[in-house]
């Protein structure tokens, strides 16, 4: 049995292609694995804090001194276990003027955590969150993995070092593209990213049989 964490950041709700691809992403998942545990956060709908002065102290080390940086430890912690207990993570991250939504961001924010997620040794930086697989959907109106817009592509790079960062480097990338260009594009681009959604997660189940 497979514990697997969701992460959704769409504000587009019931029309994001994210969304979509992450519930498709979840089912295909759940048809290998019957009784896989799934803990979802849907961070547009019930948006993490941004960082602020008593939730950065929790997050970087203080002992909390009053009730907000209780609080602020306690929702630390929870999504801490929340990833530290799953086996496979799969996240929803339209882009947003270039990179990932403030949200995702957020959530990011709250789980990189010094001596909890990441240590710095003498070998440098070593993640401490081993042996999960991430299945990340990119949605994007323009085209990046490719062309001129390649270099403006803060998204895609960004998850890549943050997930690593902490020690997930098993990363599959669905990219969902092109999705502004019309309903032509739109549909091929959905496509495209549900084939590629069942590659990865025949590729997922081959690994963990
Ligand atoms: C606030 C906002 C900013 C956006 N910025 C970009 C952008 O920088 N580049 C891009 O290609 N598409 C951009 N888009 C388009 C979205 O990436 C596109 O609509 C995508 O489908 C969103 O994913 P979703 O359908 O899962 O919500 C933006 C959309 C919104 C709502």
């Amino acid at each position: 049995m497979s514990n697997i964490l969701v992460l959704k950041s769409s504000v587009l709700q019931d029309a994001s292609a994210s969304n979509e691809l992450v519930d498709r992403t979840v089912a295909h998942l759940k048809a290998q694995d019957s009784r896989a545990r799934i803990i979802t956060r849907d961070l547009a709908a019930d948006p993490i804090p941004h960082l602020a002065p008593d939730s950065a102290a929790v997050v970087r080390g203080a002992v909390p001194s009053n009730s907000a940086q209780v609080a602020a430890l306690r929702l630390a912690d929870d999504l801490v276990a929340e990833i530290k207990g799953s086996d496979v993570i799969v996240i929803g991250a339209p882009m947003y003027n270039f990179g990932i939504p403030s949200t995702l961001k957020s959530w990011f924010d709250y789980v990189l955590r010094a001596g909890v997620t990441f240590s710095y040794g003498e070998a440098g930086p070593e993640g401490l969150v081993k042996g999960k697989r991430a299945i990340v959907i990119l949605s994007r109106g323009g085209l990046y993995s490719e062309g001129p817009a390649k270099p403006m592509d803060s998204q895609e790079p960004h998850l890549k070092t943050m997930l690593g960062f902490i020690g997930i480097t098993d990363v599959t990338f669905v990219r969902a593209e092109k999705l502004g260009f019309g309903p032509e594009h739109r549909e091929q681009a959905l496509h495209s990213a549900r084939f590629q959604i069942e590659e990865a997660v025949n590729r997922q189940v081959a690994q963990a049989a």
